[in-house]
């Protein structure tokens, strides 16, 4: 006769077989899990590539995979997720091409020389290109392998006060991501440049604590951040985008069939991702217009050229921490030298 205590002793014992199992070596139909962390809203570029991954991923294996997709800074924020990447508590990452340098890579740092990609076509020549895969192996040695480039957009500058000319940056402290490229940037138009995590972005701009920020509409407008914005230049005058990776000794140690089927859901998800990222932003610079809490201003001529005079000499000044031989083959590839 099963008793109330025969049930619950029985409950308990199976608890224990649960738990040991789930503590225990992988069976060999278990399935593989990939942590895919994110610092993203999932409405975005990269949320939509990581959620299109996943759904491949999982199709293509049969399920032999499963893709576990973290959003929104949720599992880790920006620096933290580099290195759990390394030590093997997520296994895949995209973030973006300007927080590499803290791993001790700084040529991704490239990407965000101001006014170097002059389209995504030009963006394109590069990531698909020779230079996008050199820069990948770069990653071996950290033990992280690159598997593709994901596009965001362009930038927009925002603040509390107009941003026209040059001269509206004196003395504003903007936030930026870890990029040295992007601290000359701040400061050769005179503000004073802090470096802050994604996820503490919005409460920074809320509180005051920044007075403004760069970022593509899609990143602004899924953080709210033109809640707390009174102003925004349509510059478009430097590139967010990512490099989707994975840690090296997980995918190495992948079964081929399994690396392969993943390496095609990759490619399949990385042609979505980078399909829908214009359009993405393009409709979320509408909505944030439409919202009308932020004031959009569309460049003059005077105005961008003085821009682009403003932020010549990072180029130079950032040549010895990139690459004067990285810079000009960009420059030549994307067709701005
Ligand atoms: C940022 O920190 O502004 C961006 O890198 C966030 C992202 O991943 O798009």
């Amino acid at each position: 006769m099963i008793t109330r205590r025969t049930a619950v002793a029985a409950a308990a014992g199976l608890g224990l077989v649960l738990s040991l199992a789930a503590a225990g070596p992988a069976l060999a139909d278990d399935p593989i899990v990939i942590k895919f962390s994110h610092v993203v809203a999932p409405g975005t570029p990269k949320g939509r590539g990581a959620d299109k991954f996943k759904e491949l991923a999982e199709k293509y294996t049969n399920g032999k995979v499963t893709v576990e997709v973290y959003p929104n800074s949720q599992l880790y924020k920006d620096k933290e997720e580099l290195e759990a990447l390394q030590l093997g508590a997520v296994q895949m990452l995209a973030p973006s091409l300007a927080k590499f340098g803290p791993l001790g890579v700084k040529d991704f740092e490239v990407f965000d020389l101001p006014y170097i990609f002059p389209n995504y076509g030009a963006l394109h020549r590069v990531t698909k290109g020779p230079i996008g895969k050199e820069l990948f192996e770069k990653l071996a040695d950290k033990g992280i392998t690159g598997l593709a480039y994901w596009d965001n957009g362009f930038k927009i500058m925002s603040a509390n006060s107009p941003l026209h000319m040059p001269d509206d940056f004196l003395g504003l402290k903007m936030r930026i991501q870890s990029s040295k490229v992007l601290e000359a940037e701040m400061n050769d138009l005179g503000a004073v440049p802090q470096v802050m995590a994604f996820s503490e972005v919005y409460q920074a701009l809320q509180t005051g604590v920044v007075d403004g920020t760069e970022n593509p509409p899609s990143n602004m407008y899924t953080q709210k951040m033109n809640e707390v914005q009174k102003h925004a230049t349509i510059s478009n005058h430097g590139y967010l985008g990512y490099a989707v990776i994975v840690n090296k000794k997980f995918w190495d140690g992948l079964p081929d069939d399994i690396r392969g089927e993943l390496t095609k859901a990759m490619d399949e998800a990385t042609d979505y991702a980078n399909g829908i990222a214009k359009e993405e932003n393009d409709k979320a610079l509408e909505a944030m217009k439409a919202a009308g809490t932020t004031e959009f201003h569309e460049m003059t001529d005077d105005e961008r050229a003085a821009w682009v005079t403003a932020l010549k000499p990072v180029r130079d000044q950032m040549s010895d921490r990139i690459g004067a031989d990285l810079i000009k083959k960009v420059e030549y590839a994307a067709g701005s030298s």
